[in-house]
């Protein structure tokens, strides 16, 4: 199964897309981390993708298109994957249908997390990862099981994003509304678009998303 994750930033789209791959084996295709790795690598892309990501602004969609184009042509994708950031605008989504048409491919979800602007502010501001294996906490929903010790591989080093700040999150916000939130209509007619509240409990918003994936493989979606 192949779907997208929709929200604005602090969404929980990134901590659901990890579930649904341990879960479903479904594949997360983060553009976010995508662009990071290319920034720490220092290539030609990952110096743009710095300066832009830091404004909170959007990288160029025929660039943004040709990494995902890339990315799921990779045989871990043959069994499904998760979208996690992308697509973002109009443009990216019609590039998305015509790239997943030519290869045989379709979307079965696009799966909306609605949320409250104003709850997204705290969530982004105390988010928090480990440096070595990537595993996602959050100063106030979800601690390290033991204080300053990684729960999955026991490291002490933990990192914080540089577009993390609020002056970057009220951009990305503003992004989101003027550029992304217009793939609802985009969706909603092509009859894939569900929606789950992503104000809910971490559980629970993957109860719902459980159930909207149990829908397309039960054939009652
Ligand atoms: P990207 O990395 O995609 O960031 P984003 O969309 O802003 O989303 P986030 O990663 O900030 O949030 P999330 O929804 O994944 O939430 P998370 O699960 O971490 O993009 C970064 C930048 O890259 C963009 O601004 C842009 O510049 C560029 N870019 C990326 N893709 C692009 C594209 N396609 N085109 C152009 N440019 C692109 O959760 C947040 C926190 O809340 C966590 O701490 C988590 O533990 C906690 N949390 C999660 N769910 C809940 C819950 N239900 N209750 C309480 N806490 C929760």
């Amino acid at each position: 199964m192949n779907v997208v994750l929709l929200g604005p930033p602090g969404a929980g789209k990134g901590t659901q897309a990890r579930r649904l791959e341990d879960g479903h084996g479904m594949v997360q295709l983060s553009t976010g981390d995508m662009l990071r790795a290319a920034v720490a690598s220092g290539s030609a892309i990952g110096r743009q993708a710095k300066d832009v990501m830091e404004a909170g602004q959007l990288m160029p969609d025929a660039l943004m298109l040709e990494m995902i184009g890339a990315r799921i042509e990779e045989p871990d994708c043959l069994h499904g994957f998760t979208l996690d950031g992308f697509p973002r605008t109009v443009g990216q989504a019609e590039g998305l249908d015509r790239m997943l048409a030519q290869r045989g491919k379709k979307l079965d979800f696009v799966i909306e997390m609605a949320v409250d602007d104003a709850a997204l502010i705290e969530r982004i501001a105390g988010r928090f990862e480990c440096c070595s294996c990537g595993t996602g906490y959050h100063d106030t929903f979800k601690r390290p099981a033991t204080k300053g010790v990684c729960d999955n591989c026991g490291d002490t080093n933990f990192r914080r994003r540089a577009d993390d700040n609020a002056a970057a999150v009220e951009r990305r916000l503003t992004v989101f509304h003027n550029q992304t939130a217009p793939l609802l209509p985009y969706y909603e007619e092509r009859g894939i678009l569900r929606t789950v509240d992503g104000m809910a409990e971490i559980d629970e918003v993957s109860r719902q998303i459980e159930a909207i994936i149990e829908s397309g493989t039960s054939g009652k979606a």
